[in-house]
């Protein structure tokens, strides 16, 4: 028998590079998923991959009903990864009552649907609750610092609320999963990110800059306390992300977890600069980028990233893909979507 796992926002970016790592490792997942910010097409990509279907359902996680029903119906569930939620900062400052909503109800039924059972849960959680950290590498010692945006904020109160839950319970097992910034794609290009109108985020921006969909890329200030003076982040390959919660689940089910709440950092350890980064992508990809040095971003942390130990060590995880391949990687999806419409 394989092992059930819900994935919720499975056909997101994280979450559908996710759903093939599962597949791999021999895990039945079950995919919720309101499309809000996906394309039910990405069913067909996963299957062109993986060679399997997995089983999908149309809910909005807000709906406790809706969420509790399809819960009970699935039987022998083992454990739920938590990818749903609205992530675009910005909007977040605008609407913050849209992201308080969804990101705490959708968190809020599924563990009122496990209510009285045992559970393995894996949570999206994000180095944004370090803010600019006092010291790097940040640990996950580090102090959360006061939230820059209610998106952030809603990372840092769903940690709390995970915290409070597996201290109530303690045959819940919670993982909150600390990503640094992914990037990239799968090595097949059937799967990527799939960002709505214009990228906030800098890789997207470069891939549809690179090929004519978007003008030149402003790196967002070069006068800051690093060495080219822009922006440092630890990058991580999706796919690498991915792994990280296969491993999160076998730290699950092997009863080594340390009390039943963690949390863990999943980044290289490593800080590029956007400079850098640009830098690698026409190395990697023989495409000239069209950039100019451009105003600071407001809000910005200037440099993270992040210590990867306590993940090597206890997680037994740790990041195989470089820059190059983040990079290669995220240029071939590109021109996958340039070809090919997913619906
Ligand atoms: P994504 O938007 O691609 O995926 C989220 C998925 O959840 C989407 O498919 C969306 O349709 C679905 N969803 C949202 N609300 C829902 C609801 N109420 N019911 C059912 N489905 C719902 O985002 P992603 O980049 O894959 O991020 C996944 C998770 O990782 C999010 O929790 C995000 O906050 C977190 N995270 C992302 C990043 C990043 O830079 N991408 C960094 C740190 C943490
Ligand atoms: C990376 C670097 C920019 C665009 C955001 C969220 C964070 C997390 C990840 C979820 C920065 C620079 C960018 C551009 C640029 N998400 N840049 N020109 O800022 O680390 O974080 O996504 O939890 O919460 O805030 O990522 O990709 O926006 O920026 O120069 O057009 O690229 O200034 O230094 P960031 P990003």
């Amino acid at each position: 028998m394989k092992t059930k796992i819900l994935v919720t926002g499975g056909l997101g970016y994280i979450g559908s590079h996710t759903v093939v790592a599962l597949l791999r490792a021999n895990y039945e997942p079950i995919i919720v998923d309101n499309l809000d910010n996906s394309r039910l097409g990405i069913l067909d990509q996963i299957e062109k991959i993986t060679g399997t279907r997995p089983v999908f359902h149309n809910i909005d996680l807000c709906d406790e009903a809706k969420t509790a029903a399809l819960i009970n119906s699935e039987k022998g569930l083992e454990g739920v990864i938590h990818f749903a939620a609205h992530k675009a900062v910005g909007e977040s400052v605008s609407e913050p009552l849209k992201y308080y909503r969804n990101n705490f109800n959708s968190l809020i039924s599924i563990l009122k649907a496990f209510e009285g059972r045992k559970l393995n849960l894996v949570f999206s959680s994000s180095c944004t609750v370090y803010g600019q950290p006092d010291l790097l590498p940040v640990s996950e010692a580090a102090p959360v610092k006061t939230a820059e945006s209610p998106y952030g904020n809603t990372k840092q109160i769903a940690e709390e609320i995970l915290q409070d839950v597996a201290k109530a319970d303690k045959t819940k097992q919670i993982i909150s999963l600390r990503y640094f910034n992914p990037v990239g794609a799968h090595e097949t290009a059937l799967i990527g990110e799939l960002p709505a109108g214009v990228p906030q985020n800098l890789v997207p921006f470069v891939t549809q800059s690179a090929i004519g969909k978007r003008g030149p890329i402003t790196v967002f200030g070069a006068d800051y306390d690093t060495p080219d003076g822009s922006c440092i982040r630890d990058y991580i390959h999706v796919v690498d992300l991915a792994d990280a919660h296969i491993a999160a689940l076998k730290l699950q089910e092997s009863g080594k977890l340390t009390g039943n709440y963690d949390v863990f950092n999943i980044g290289t350890g490593k800080g590029y600069t956007v400079l850098e980064l640009i830098n690698a992508f026409e190395q990697t990809t023989g495409v000239k980028l069209d950039y100019k040095i451009g105003e600071r971003r407001a809000g910005d942390i200037i440099k993270v990233w992040g210590d990867v130990t306590k993940s090597r060590e206890q997680l037994g995880w740790e990041a195989k893909f470089g820059i190059k391949e983040m990079m290669r990687s995220a240029w071939a999806w590109e021109q996958y979507l340039q070809n090919n419409q997913i619906n």
